[in-house]
């Protein structure tokens, strides 16, 4: 790695699976990006495996096809690797020890820092915010808290599978579990944020929602980060960001950053619900 530039390459939402071939041609197309463009290092923003998080074929074709870029990669996992906090008919089981542990199992840690660039560089396991006084929310909090100090003032990118907020950060938690489930709750918001502006993050990136999003408030840039697989809803349905695919290049210097959101020209738009709809769910 250079020490005085980093380029990061941000994919997300891959949805792989051992039992068919859906979005496996897209992600050998993003090989094939990183294998010209030879970014540093990968970010795989969660949501690895297609559906089921207890599918260990699909987690073990996941980390093969993964595994292929032959580029340095750090993993966080969603909701479909290590289920959810907040249960809805998008996933019905709960985040749990045993499903953490399998994910570190098969991809490594599911949060790490590291620091290039005149960056820190810092990834948190969303799926454990409000999951009910868990240890591993209690440690994942102690080490954020450390971890974030020890940048020093420098600045800091900080990963996150699901992103902060929908509209706007004082939101209230949805009453709708299907929307609830598409941000952090109200209270882990609150908590993050707080660290955040107390040392010096300038960029939270997300992935989760499908959607592209690229926005700054109060002195933090969000990103909403597509999934290099698909989009999720029908074109009437409520959208924050744009409906397309693809991924975010990154590159970090003492100075700053760029960014360039890559794919949506090259890449298949899966669109979910038109499969969903033609096999009659
Ligand atoms: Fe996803
Ligand atoms: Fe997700």
């Amino acid at each position: 790695m250079a020490t005085n530039s980093l380029r990061l390459i941000q994919v997300a939402d891959l949805h792989l699976s051992a039992g068919h071939e859906h979005h496996l041609d897209n992600w050998r197309k993003v090989i094939a990006w990183a294998q010209r463009e030879k970014p540093d290092i990968v970010v795989v923003n969660g949501d690895l495996v297609m559906n089921d998080p207890d599918c260990e074929a699909d987690h073990a074709f996941a980390r093969a096809e993964i595994g292929r870029i032959g580029i340095p990669c750090r993993f966080l996992p969603g909701n479909h690797d290590i289920g959810d906090n907040v249960l809805s008919g998008k996933m019905a089981q709960r985040m749990n020890a045993e499903r953490v542990e399998r994910f570190r199992r098969i991809h490594g840690e599911d949060r790490w820092r590291f620091a290039a660039a005149g960056w820190h560089f810092v990834g948190v396991n969303s799926q454990l915010f409000d999951s009910g006084g868990s240890v591993l929310e209690a440690e994942q909090w102690d080490w954020l808290q450390r971890t974030l100090g020890e940048a020093a003032g420098k600045p800091i990118a900080l990963f996150t599978h699901k992103p902060l907020f929908l509209d706007h950060p004082g939101e209230h938690d949805a009453d709708d579990p299907s929307v609830r489930q598409s941000c952090l709750d109200r209270a882990s918001r609150e908590r993050l944020m707080t660290l955040a502006r107390g040392h010096n993050v300038r960029i939270i990136s997300a992935g989760h929602k499908h959607q592209t999003r690229t926005f700054s408030l109060d002195g933090i840039y969000y990103f909403w980060g597509p999934s290099t697989a698909c989009v999720n809803g029908a074109p009437s349905a409520l959208h924050w960001g744009a409906r397309e695919v693809g991924f975010i290049d990154f590159r970090f210097g003492p100075h700053g950053f760029e960014h360039r959101v890559v794919g949506a020209d090259f890449l298949f738009r899966h669109e979910n619900y038109v499969r969903k709809l033609n096999a009659g769910e």
